[in-house]
């Protein structure tokens, strides 16, 4: 069965409860495409608001602690997002991984959490500017798949996003040859460690100064069944092209 195209808005730090208005628009947007899957994962504090203003919408997180509950000042536990009513939640993304020193074990940790609570995952990995320049992104990425993947999960509640660090909010992107090539190896490596038909089931999502202009060269790219997108999804406006050009595909 094809895989269906997923388009998953990462709000990231941004978005005031005046904000709800804009992802009613998208997801109301997103019902004249009805053969794509679309999500917003915006702050823990818009999650329940944002499924109380859209019934039935994907809403999730955008990071989970991996312990189910404890001495975690600040952080936020992945059955307590289910217990809101999110569906999914990001995990590894690169912004964590930097910022907040995730390794590859704590991403893992917090992909079988988020499993577990019946959550759906959407996993990142992605290199820095000068390991792309070094020419060694696909053995980095790689290694991060190796590392971070959980041991044993159902193939389609969990996607991959691929996010060259160097290509989130700069409005630089790789090649579609490159954005290709390295799914194509992302693909070729869940195979391998997860098996033929995980990896056949799987979505590799593409993230990384996305925008309505570039969507429909990205996401036609080999191996690429949707978008991550960071700032051009905090509006219908931006957001809605990006989704249009999934369900033109
Ligand atoms: P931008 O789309 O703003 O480059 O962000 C990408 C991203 O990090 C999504 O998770």
């Amino acid at each position: 069965m094809a895989r269906r195209k997923y388009i998953v808005g990462n709000w990231k730090m941004n978005g005031l409860l005046a904000a709800l208005g804009e992802a009613a628009a998208i997801f109301a947007a997103a019902k004249d495409h009805a053969g794509v899957d679309v999500a917003l994962c915006p702050p823990f504090t818009l999650i329940r608001p944002m499924i109380a203003a859209v019934p039935g919408a994907a809403v999730g997180g955008q990071d989970c602690h991996a312990a189910a509950s404890g001495a975690f000042t600040g952080s936020v536990a992945a059955p307590m997002l289910a217990d809101i009513g999110a569906t999914l939640t990001i995990v590894g993304h690169s912004e964590r991984r930097e910022g907040f020193g995730e390794s590859d074990a704590d991403v893992q940790a917090k992909a079988e959490a988020a499993l577990g609570a019946g959550l759906d995952v959407i996993l990142c990995v992605g290199e820095p500017r000068e390991v792309r320049e070094s020419g060694e992104a696909v053995d980095y990425v790689l290694a991060q798949i190796a590392g971070s993947l959980p041991a044993d999960f159902d193939a389609a509640r969990l996607a991959i996003a691929y996010e060259p660090i160097w290509a989130i909010g700069t409005g630089l992107v790789p090649t579609v040859g490159d954005v290709a090539a390295m799914h194509g190896a992302i693909r070729a490596k869940l195979a391998e460690q997860a098996g033929e038909g995980a990896a056949r089931t799987m979505r590799i999502l593409y993230g990384g100064s996305v925008n309505g202009d570039n969507a429909a060269e990205l996401l036609g790219a080999g191996d690429v069944d949707g978008a991550l997108v960071g700032g051009a999804s905090l509006t219908a406006v931006k957001f809605v092209p990006i989704i249009a050009a999934g369900a033109a595909l």
